[in-house]
């Protein structure tokens, strides 16, 4: 489907079948970013070749690393931890605030000047989280007021990173982790709750030598990456809009093949199996360091439930399609400790609040919870907020919509999703666009 910037949804279908799901954003980013800091060629299959995902590979590109993509295929001929050259103009992040964060322990490091900026919404999401840790160990970042764009000059001394971060947040370690890699001297990185391992895994298996106990990171800078061609998971973000599909509309059966299920990515899998959805794991392996599986998902009756805590960084991108499954329950589903949903792409808890009281859904939001009386959609006119996220869980609930719903401002879902709407419309759903 050409892309749109309103979209209309009204289906009376249920869904069937396989449906494949695109590479893991994540994992994608850090692939491109080891793969360009390693010492040979490297063949990233599966990646996905999003808007955010491609902001890195240029970003790479202007780095001086030869980056060719072929298909899905993506092929980096890594210039080594130290082999970076100065971008001949500032680096543009878009939307992407993995990319901008990681980005930024790398930039932190180099040798030479180096400028990131974003889109409207990048540049009001925060960076301090990065430029504060960062700066205490000698890098040398101006940034506007503690947002993009970020300036970095080559740091006259940098010390090593050790550093126990209290936000819940995989690019804060990752950014970190990243810087380490180009400090002479031991780093230590841990955090409060363990958030994705994906560098940490990815980083094994490119053989860098380092610890892992029980997420305290103890690594030398300096060492190699070896270069080794790299098989990226389905995103099981974006398989989340499909799996909370399946559940909530009667009559579907749907199999998602090949799947990420890191644990520290499941916890959308475990609130919904509570919630009493029918979803079984198949053929359970693991590729390249990450396990993977197919999932079979059947329509099933959910109940409401409450989640706060620890679980939250584990399902931290599922959390609007949740609001959506909470919103079908018969009860009252309560959702706390989501306070950094306000510092997403758009503040999520006002996007969804917003969405689903225009549907008819009893809503009450608090600076960090939201609790959801469940109902039925009445259908109506959804302000998107510009954010994928929002756009897709949307579209979701006009699977069950009484009338028609209609979400505006919906081409950013190419940031981690393209290929959606086709999805959607090969599984004979109507969708319009105007
Ligand atoms: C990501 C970490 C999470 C997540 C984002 C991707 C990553 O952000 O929301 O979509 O790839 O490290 P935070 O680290 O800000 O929680």
């Amino acid at each position: 489907m050409k892309k749109e910037s309103n979209l209309i949804i009204n289906n009376p279908k249920k869904l069937e079948g396989p449906i494949n799901i695109p590479g893991d954003k994540s994992i994608t980013h850090r692939a491109i970013m080891l793969g360009g800091l390693s010492d040979g060629t490297i063949t990233i299959t599966n990646s996905l070749l999003s808007e955010d995902c491609m902001r890195t590979l240029v970003a790479f590109r202007e780095l001086g690393v030869d980056i060719q993509i072929n298909g899905e295929k993506i092929v980096i001929v890594g210039k080594g931890i130290q082999g970076l050259t100065q971008p001949k103009s500032q680096i543009d992040a878009g939307n992407s605030g993995t990319m901008a964060r990681l980005l930024s322990g790398i930039l932190s490091t180099q040798s030479f000047d180096s400028t990131i900026s974003g889109d409207e919404s990048l540049v009001t999401r925060p960076m301090k989280r990065i430029i504060e840790p960062l700066e205490s160990f000698g890098a040398l970042i101006k940034s506007s007021y503690g947002k993009l764009p970020m300036s970095f000059e080559p740091p006259t001394s940098m010390k090593p990173i050790v550093y126990h971060s209290k936000i819940p947040s995989a690019q804060v370690k990752s950014s970190l982790i990243l810087a380490a890699l180009n400090i002479k001297g031991e780093s230590i990185i841990s955090e409060d709750i363990i958030t994705r391992d994906h560098t940490e895994r990815l980083l094994s298996y490119l053989e860098y030598p380092f610890v892992n106990d029980k997420g305290v990171i103890t690594l030398q800078g300096y060492k190699n990456l070896v270069a080794k061609d790299i098989e990226i998971p389905s995103d099981i973000s974006s398989a989340a809009f499909f799996i909370v599909a399946a559940l909530i509309k009667e009559g579907s059966d749907i199999t998602l093949n090949n799947i990420g299920v890191n644990p520290l990515r499941t916890g959308i899998i475990d609130v919904l199996l509570e919630m009493g959805g029918n979803i079984k794991l198949v053929n359970c392996r693991t590729v390249c360091n990450e396990p993977v599986a197919d999932i079979r998902v059947k329509h099933s009756k959910l109940n409401p439930v409450n989640i706060s805590g620890k679980i939250i960084s584990r399902l931290i991108d599922e959390l609007p399609i949740l609001f959506i499954a909470c919103a079908t329950c018969n009860g009252l589903s309560l959702i706390e400790d989501v306070g950094e949903l306000r510092y997403k792409e758009s503040d999520r808890i006002e996007a969804m609040e917003h969405g689903l009281r225009e549907l008819g859904i009893n809503i009450v939001s608090t600076e960090n919870s939201l609790s959801i009386t469940g109902g039925e959609f009445i259908g109506g006119i959804i302000d998107s907020y510009g954010d994928h996220r929002i756009v897709m869980s949307f579209l979701i609930a006009g699977l069950v919509s009484l009338k028609p719903i209609t979400v505006l401002n919906t081409s950013n879902i190419d940031t981690s999703f393209p290929g959606f709407a086709d999805i959607l419309i090969d599984q004979k759903i109507d969708l319009y666009s105007i």
